[in-house]
């Protein structure tokens, strides 16, 4: 089949204003943030030893987890609005730009670990609110998850920044690691 197919889910976006290229770009860079940060997160979460590393295990894991759960949010509508990964997995892991997410000189300050964590996911609220500001009004499917996604970093932050300043968060803790209250239905093949 070469004949190109007729496809309405993403003509109805680009009716409604949306700059089809420019969001699938958006998705995929926050996929690949998303991704590299579960990878760095898990080492970062590795070298919390000693009580006080044991103290933000969980926590690193909490949000370690919904990362991974970013990621999976992405991938729907990248392929639907017609966009795809890229081949090489090297050059996905190098747009993130998270090499910052790498150990601390010590690295098992857990101190240090904790700023790295925060400054991820105050990064991860940029890249998520811009995509609400490109959708909003526009693609309600791929706002219903940028929204959705933008809740938990939010979350994540207020973690973080609770643990760093004593800035009270106002949560409980997840029931259990891997809850993603707000994406789970976004990242359902995680069961
Ligand atoms: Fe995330
Ligand atoms: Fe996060």
């Amino acid at each position: 089949m070469t004949e190109k197919p007729n496809v309405v889910g993403v003509n109805i976006v680009k009716q409604n204003g949306v700059n089809v290229d420019e969001l699938i770009k958006q998705l995929v860079y926050n996929a690949s943030v998303e991704f590299t940060a579960y990878y760095y997160f898990t080492n970062l979460r590795a070298h919390c030893t000693g009580e006080q590393g044991e103290s933000i295990k969980g926590v690193i894991e909490d949000a370690r987890l919904e990362d991974l759960s970013h990621f999976e949010s992405c991938l729907s509508r990248i392929y639907e609005l017609g966009g795809s990964l890229p081949n090489d997995a090297q050059q996905f892991i190098k747009m993130s730009g998270c090499e910052f997410l790498q150990l601390p000189k010590k690295k098992t300050d857990v101190k240090e670990i904790m700023k790295k964590c925060l400054l991820a996911e105050q990064g991860a609220i940029v890249n998520w609110n811009k995509v609400c500001k490109m959708t909003y009004g526009k693609d309600p499917a791929t706002y219903d998850v940028a929204k959705d996604v933008l809740r938990e970093e939010i979350e994540h932050e207020a973690w973080f920044l609770e643990l760093l300043y004593g800035r009270p968060s106002g949560h409980m803790r997840r029931k259990y690691s891997g809850e993603r209250p707000h994406t789970h239905k976004h990242s359902r093949s995680l069961g």
